[in-house]
Parts: structure tokens; sequence; C-alpha cells
């Protein structure tokens, strides 16, 4: 049968998509948020996977039926059904005052490190910044932030703040003004965060934590490390260094730096005392490229001087990684997945991902 011809203004024959209007190149010298924004309005909320490995790495947050198996699913968040309409203002410190941990995830772009240690611990509130209104656009639209919201006791709070922005930054006042009120926050958490940041601001965020944090609290920090693949494809292009000798540019406009067990020592040691840092090697291949990716992460677990620590696991401050480098043996991607452990319902955490879960290969 001869097709009848399409007109401009007929809806989209079926089964075909509409094409979504072409974003418009942001410039590189365009501000660091704009091409935050720019990549989470392009990649989705879908980019960085959950971070299920996390509660594997601090079992200091983690109430010990999660600490005696890490692996196991843990439920997405859900409203109790008590409070429907309630504010998402920023929790003043009466409400938080039930809390048994309050926390901070800086630079939390849509919550893959914020979400898998809220549904494990539920006596955490987590405060969670970025400087992406894109990125904080896309967490708050996740079912789960909306379900905590219209429950009894909230989990949760999402706001637009620069974490290297100088001291004094109005953003930073209504968490400024709780932290004061509890007598400091717990716990922050710094996950791929820092090495999005040039020099200057990266300290200003190490210390705006210190500030935070009281003393004894504890500082997570997982990040990229010298020596990784992407740093080693980025060294060998053209154009793509800034004017920090260790600052790259992403093809996408993001910045990447690189850190050394130095450069750790001299952004943390002013105000923190170092409970573990070490260095995470994993080697993974992809059979079907052919190819074998070295990445390399550097992770530091730290305190706030001015206190013994805050948590322990089992009477002692716990340590993890304290070796310089743990090479873990060579993952194949390509590989069907292993199967879950005995007794978890976590199947869907087990395939190889890209965002680190507990039993595949990548952060
Ligand atoms: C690699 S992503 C990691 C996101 C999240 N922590 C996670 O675990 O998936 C880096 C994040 O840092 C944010 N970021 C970069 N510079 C920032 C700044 N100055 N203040 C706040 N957030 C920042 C970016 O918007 C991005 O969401």
């Amino acid at each position: 049968m001869p097709r009848t011809p399409r007109r401009p203004g007929d809806p989209p024959a079926r089964g075909r998509q509409p094409r979504k209007p072409k974003r418009p190149k942001v410039p590189r010298d365009a501000p660091l948020d704009v091409h935050w924004d720019d990549f989470y309005a392009r990649r989705g909320g879908r980019f960085y996977k959950d971070r299920h490995w996390l509660r594997r790495e601090l079992p200091e947050l983690m109430p010990a039926a999660v600490r005696a198996d890490p692996l196991r699913h843990q439920a997405p968040l859900e409203s109790d059904g008590e409070a429907v309409d309630r504010s998402d203002a920023f929790p003043a410190a009466r409400e938080l005052a039930g809390c048994g941990v309050v926390g901070l995830e800086a630079g939390c772009g849509c919550g893959a490190a914020a979400f898998p240690l809220l549904r494990a611990n539920p006596d955490l509130f987590l405060l969670c910044a970025d400087f992406s209104a894109e990125a904080i656009g896309i967490l708050r639209e996740r079912p789960e932030y909306a379900a905590q919201l219209r429950s009894r006791a909230r989990r949760c709070h999402a706001w637009v703040a620069d974490a290297g922005a100088a001291e004094g930054d109005a953003a930073w006042a209504a968490c400024e003004a709780l932290a004061s009120g509890i007598g400091g926050l717990h716990a922050i958490t710094l996950i791929f965060a820092l090495s999005a940041l040039e020099r200057a601001p990266a300290a200003r965020c190490v210390a705006r934590c210190a500030r935070l944090l009281r003393p004894g609290g504890l500082l997570f920090v997982r990040d990229y490390a010298a020596g990784d693949l992407a740093q080693k494809r980025l060294e060998a292009k053209p154009n793509r260094r800034t004017a920090e000798e260790d600052g790259f540019v992403r093809g996408e406009g993001t910045l990447a730096r690189y850190f050394s067990r130095a450069d750790f020592d001299a952004l943390f040691d002013a105000d923190f005392e170092a409970l573990a840092v070490g260095f995470v090697e994993r080697d993974i291949t992809n059979r079907k490229q052919k190819v074998t990716m070295e990445r390399r992460w550097i992770q530091g677990k730290y305190v706030r001087r001015g206190a013994p620590p805050l948590f322990s696991v089992g009477g002692r401050a716990n340590v993890v990684e304290a070796a310089p480098a743990v090479r873990r043996p060579p993952i194949d991607a390509a590989a069907p997945p292993p199967p879950p452990p005995a007794g978890s319902a976590d199947r869907a955490h087990h395939r190889p991902c890209a965002g680190g879960c507990l039993g595949c290969a990548q952060s």
C-alpha cells in the first residue's frame, strides 16, 4: 500500500522516537559547573552506578548486620506514609537531634554514593551537596528522594553548593549553622570529587570539611590515583593539560586530577590524622576489545584532629587497605557474572558494571 506522505507537524510515526534537540556545545573555557551540568544533561543520572562497595569500605558507618554481610542487598528507601507534604527545607539541628550519624557527601552528583549508604544505615542522615544544579535536580527526582520526604523522619537533603567556595559562601551558611548546632558533623565522604576541583578550591574544600566535622569525626576519600590508565590516555593527547601541572580536561570538558600519596598528605595532614591511606589497583580485561585497563584509585580514611576517633569497629579504629598497593587478580569484564553469594537477594549487583558493585571491577 502506498504510504501517505508525512507533513511537517505530523506526530512521529509509531515506533519512532522524536529526535532530541541537539545541545549546543559548551565552550571549553566555560565554568566547570556548566561543564558538569552539560555532562549530566547528556548522560543522565545512570552514568555513575550506585557504589555498593562503600558498605564494605565503611564498616564504621554500618550496623552490625551489614558489617557481617556487606554484599547483602539493601532495599531502596521507602516512605513510611506518615508525612505526605513535608517541606524539603534545610534541616534544623532539632530535627536531627535523634539521628545517630549526620554526614555530608560533598560532590554528591546524582547520589551514587549517598543512597547505598542511606539504605544500609537507617540511623544515618546525609546532606548531599554538588555544584551542578542538573545533578541535584536528577538526585531529587530519584523515587527514593521523594519517598524519604513522604516519611516521618527525613533521611537526606540535597542542595546546590560549591565545595571549593571561599569561607563565608552563602550556600554553606545553613550547613554550617546545622553543624555548629549539633557539635559538628559525624562523617564526610568525598567520592571522586576532589579530582574535579582545581588545586586551590580542593584545598578550600578540605578546610571546609575540617570546619564542619566534629573532632574525632570521620573523613573518607576515594579518588583517581597517579598512574591510572585514564591519566596515561589524557597525557598522550595534545591540548588536554590545564595550566596546573597535574590537571587535565576530559573530552566532555570536566576537570580530572590524579593524586599521589604525597598530594593526599599535603591536603589532609594539617587537620586530619590518617587512619589508613592506600591504593586500590584493578586490571580490568575486556575480552571483546582485547584490552586490559589498569585502573588505580587512592583511598584515605581520616579522623578530624582534636579527639579520638568517633567510630570504631570491634573496639578499634578500622584500618583497611593499609598496604601501599593492593593488586587484585585481573577481572574479565566480558566473562559471565559470578554467582551471587548464598542468601543474597542482590543478584543485579553481581554483574560487571561501570559503577563498582562489590562483585565487579570498576570504581
Ligand atoms: C565523578 S563525580 C562523583 C559524584 C559522586 N560523588 C559519586 O560518587 O558518584 C564528581 C562530582 O563532583 C561535582 N563537583 C565538581 N566540582 C565541584 C565543586 N566545586 N563543588 C561541588 N561539587 C563539585 C561534580 O558536579 C560531580 O557531580
